[in-house]
């Protein structure tokens, strides 16, 4: 949410901003905006839209040369998507120039007060109250760093700020609380980003902040303190991936690209975590297995992707473990007054470690003393580093702003939460927990089979260019993939598409099926149970009322075709693990029909990737 890059050295500053902005760009596309220190003043372009139309500005407009800079892509919170509330915003005498991530919920009462002594603001956002106090205070003699100290104690809400003052042109300073920033530590040069994507292509060297940190970056070195003035350190840690994994490597999307590297981000997510022994092992855990073993109740919270995702946890931590699951909105956790005890053990899913309503959710939890264990993507980010402990995922970064990889990553990681719980717990024997580690082994290479049948899901995407609506049914762990499955469709290719738990059709929703209207229907493997034989009925209901069905089942499931108008078949593998593999086709779908009707499947419209407001 918002992308914000700084950056001192010795090249262009508007060619590492621009491309530290176009890296970020996934964040926020509303508009863009760039301000490079030169000549004792700043130079400033800023354009609504994407990052494109500044680029197009400043090519006609050429700004001077600089080597001290900063830019931003924005996601509006504060004021409509126009020039005048695009960043960088400048202080009264245009000296100040700031970048902002967040919202300052005092920006009311501090514009009040500005205006009461004269000034006046060109934008509604609550950014520029921040350039206009930042200015106040380096002309009453304060260098940028103890401005921003200064300031930041006056502010409330979250935010990430990065300044230059144009009288001091060496020197980039930032602060956050609440809100991503990391650092980019180079040889004579040095950088700021919401991500280290921003800045991977120069260096893979990086350094996490606290909260309430101002960090001030120069050629030669970074200096953190906090908003007191007291020094601190920062964190420094190796990014392990490169400027490759950060492109689009042939693909025409970002998102078509992770959908295709999910057989690796799943073999990636499965590595090393099996001692020689066979036993499994979490390296970030942190949490001590006597602590594990007096978990009386799980708690998963998440948003969005994230959400389905623990969804599907609750069915294998509670049928391998049976400890009792509880999965619940992020946004809406800490509202509800939870019941929370030290042996509740919070499970946080968040692909970016930024989002905002689950880190108020985790901080909740930790205040009632629950322990709270992340999973998550992003090294270095401020969910982990606020949980008692974390399994990364490892999916490599994701850019594309509809999670893939992210989400099929967080998938292997709950099966592996289950399964150590189990082995800790003692609720499964080795030999089970074996097993279904061999089962997950072999996953990569069934994804790698759903792929291989891209065509036919492409195909069938471009038929239904003109649906308005379409309907999505699972059923016990499919029941979540039917609902990935519609908030892909709904997101990237803004039709109305809805999820249902097939038994809970007959209840309502079967009254919106009428001719022609297409379902996909996600169908659980064969098994002892009664779980495939209830979704065949759920699928001749529809039919029989004029539906058009499109059904994902296993290899050999013959039952299935006299009531498929398409069928789609999915490996044979078993149950609880099928949304690794059925998730897959929706993928594709969604992917394909967004790009046949021509949006833009990496930044759909109103959609940012991490977001970091609540
Ligand atoms: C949908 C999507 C979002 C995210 C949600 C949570 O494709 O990407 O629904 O899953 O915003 O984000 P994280 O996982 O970063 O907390």
């Amino acid at each position: 949410m918002c992308g914000i890059v700084g950056y001192v050295g010795a090249r262009q500053a508007q060619d590492v901003v621009v491309e530290g902005l176009r890296r970020l760009e996934y964040r926020g596309y509303d508009s863009a905006g760039i301000a490079l220190v030169h000549d004792g003043r700043v130079a400033s372009a800023k354009r609504a839209g994407k990052l494109v139309n500044l680029e197009k500005e400043v090519a006609g407009n050429p700004l001077p040369t600089s080597s001290t800079g900063i830019g931003h892509t924005r996601w509006a919170t504060h004021g409509a998507p126009n020039d005048a509330n695009a960043h960088p915003h400048l202080g009264r005498e245009r000296r100040v120039a700031v970048v902002h991530n967040g919202i300052i919920e005092n920006f009311a009462q501090l514009r009040g007060e500005l205006e009461s002594v004269g000034h006046e603001m060109s934008s509604e956002t609550d950014t520029e109250v921040t350039a206009h106090l930042l200015e106040l205070e380096v002309q009453a003699g304060h260098d940028l760093t103890v401005a921003m100290q200064r300031v930041c104690c006056r502010l409330e809400g979250a935010f990430t700020l990065v300044a230059v003052d144009g009288a001091d042109p060496d020197r980039v300073v930032a602060a956050r609380r609440n809100s991503p920033l990391v650092v980019g530590l180079g040889e004579g040069e040095n950088f700021l980003g919401s991500d280290v994507a921003a800045f991977i292509e120069h260096t893979r060297e990086a350094m996490e902040l606290d909260q309430d940190q101002v960090v001030t970056i120069t050629r030669e070195g970074v200096e953190v303190s906090g908003f007191d003035g007291s020094p601190a350190q920062g964190r420094r840690y190796h990014v392990d991936w490169d400027l490759t994994a950060a492109e689009k490597d042939g693909h025409d999307w970002f998102m078509r690209k992770e959908i295709y590297e999910q057989p690796r981000a799943v073999a990636d997510s499965l590595l090393g975590r099996r001692t020689p022994e066979g036993l499994l092992q979490l390296d970030e855990m942190r949490l001590s297995d006597d602590e594990l073993r007096e978990v009386d109740k799980i708690i998963i919270i998440a948003a969005g992707t994230s959400f389905y995702a623990g969804m599907v946890a609750k069915y294998a931590i509670e049928h391998w473990t049976r400890i009792p699951v509880e999965v619940e909105l992020a946004s809406e956790f800490r509202y509800r007054d939870p019941i929370l005890t030290q042996s509740t053990l919070v499970v946080a899913i968040s692909q970016s470690g930024e989002t905002a309503d689950t880190l108020q959710a985790i901080r909740h939890a930790r205040v009632q003393r629950a322990k709270v264990l992340a999973i998550c993507n992003t090294n270095g980010s401020t969910i982990p580093r606020e949980s008692d402990g974390v399994i990364y995922t490892h999916a490599g970064p994701e850019i594309g702003v509809a999670s893939t990889k992210g989400y099929l990553t967080q998938l292997v990681a709950c099966y592996l939460l289950a399964l150590y719980l189990a082995q800790v717990k003692g609720t499964r024997f080795g030999d089970e927990i074996g097993e279904v580690m061999d089962q997950l082994d072999q996953m990569p290479a069934h994804i790698e089979t759903v792929l291989a049948n891209d065509q036919q899901v492409y195909d069938l995407a471009r038929d239904h260019f003109d649906s308005s609506s379409v309907l999505f049914l699972g059923r016990h762990a499919g029941y979540p993939v039917a609902l990935e499955g519609a908030l892909k469709l709904k997101e990237l290719a803004y039709i109305h598409a809805e999820g249902f738990a097939a038994g809970e059709l007959k209840h309502g929703p079967i009254a919106l099926i009428e001719d022609g209207l297409p379902v996909l229907c996600i169908v659980p493997p064969r098994g002892r149970d009664q779980l495939h034989a209830k979704m065949l009925s759920g699928i001749q209901e529809v039919r029989a009322r004029g539906a058009r069905t499109i059904c994902l089942a296993e290899e050999g499931d013959e039952s299935i075709t006299p009531y498929a108008d398409e069928l789609i078949r999915l490996p044979q593998v078993p149950v609880l693990l099928q949304p690794l593999v059925a998730v897959v086709p929706l993928q594709l779908f969604a992917c394909e029909l967004a790009t046949a009707m021509g949006h833009d499947v990496d930044q759909p419209r109103n959609l940012a990737k991490s977001v970091t407001v609540e």
